[in-house]
């Protein structure tokens, strides 16, 4: 049984129609690449394989269940086996970056103490390289610091798969490395990733992984592009 099942899938705001209609299936261990241009749906598909967004027709299985079906015990299972890095971050804006931290070990972890939390937090920042104080807010921050903490947050529960939209954007060259090197590691650990990016060296190493594969978003619709030429 695939990891996901995505079974024509729509999602309409008031004023478009932005998914018309897409199936797809995701192995365990598997590396989904979302590619197309700007506009065509990619963030939107992603949060709807993710179960952020309710299609407003088809649905998504996890594991064989309707994401939108799930008891609440279900839903916080599936939500801690998956993270989530979103394009603009996402971090809490009135929290500080420990609170940031925090609030994903406080939701799934509830067992670890309050020093095993902060130490783990501490690991979670020399890993992805994050050295400023976690007394600052986002704000605080320039936009590749907070992607920074956002995949520090992603990463913090262990998760088995990792939804991650442009996760190197705002870094430069030696940030997007290392993130890189490190998302090399998930995925040959046996993890699932599903990742929507524009760059061309991601894409590439990306592709690089065993059990990889990449589709064109157009319009909505869902092209399959094994043949994607970089
Ligand atoms: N919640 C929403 N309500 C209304 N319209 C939306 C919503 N989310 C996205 N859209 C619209 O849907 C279309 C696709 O947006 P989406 O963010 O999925 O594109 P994208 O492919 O990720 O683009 P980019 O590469 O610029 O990030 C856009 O026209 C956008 O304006
Ligand atoms: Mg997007």
């Amino acid at each position: 049984m695939a990891l996901f099942s995505v079974e024509s899938v729509k999602f309409s705001s008031r004023t478009q129609d932005i998914i018309k209609g897409v199936s797809m299936e995701i192995e365990m261990g598997s590396v989904t690449g979302l590619l197309g241009r700007s506009g065509s749906g990619k963030s939107t598909l992603l949060k709807l394989v993710a179960g952020i967004l309710v299609p407003t027709g088809g649905r998504v299985l996890f594991d064989g269940k309707d994401i939108q079906l799930m008891s609440n015990v279900e839903n916080k299972t599936f939500r801690r086996r998956c993270s989530y890095v979103f394009q603009d971050s996402a971090l809490w804006a009135n929290q500080t970056i420990e609170q940031n931290l925090n609030l994903p070990l406080q939701t799934h972890n509830q067992s670890m103490s309050r020093d095993e939390r902060s130490s783990r937090i501490r690991r979670m920042c020399e890993i992805v390289r994050f050295n400023r104080p976690l007394s600052l807010r986002p704000v605080d921050l320039s936009m590749g610091e907070q992607k920074r903490v956002a995949f520090a947050r992603a990463l913090i529960n262990d998760p088995e798969v990792l939804f991650l939209d442009e996760c190197t954007e705002s870094l430069d060259q030696d940030g997007s490395d290392h993130i890189l090197s490190l998302l090399v590691d998930f995925i040959n650990s046996g993890k699932t990733v599903i990742y929507v990016s524009h760059r061309s060296e991601f894409i590439d190493i990306m592709n690089r992984s065993r059990n990889s594969r990449v589709y064109d978003i157009d319009a909505g619709f869902l092209r399959g592009a094994d043949d994607y030429e970089i």
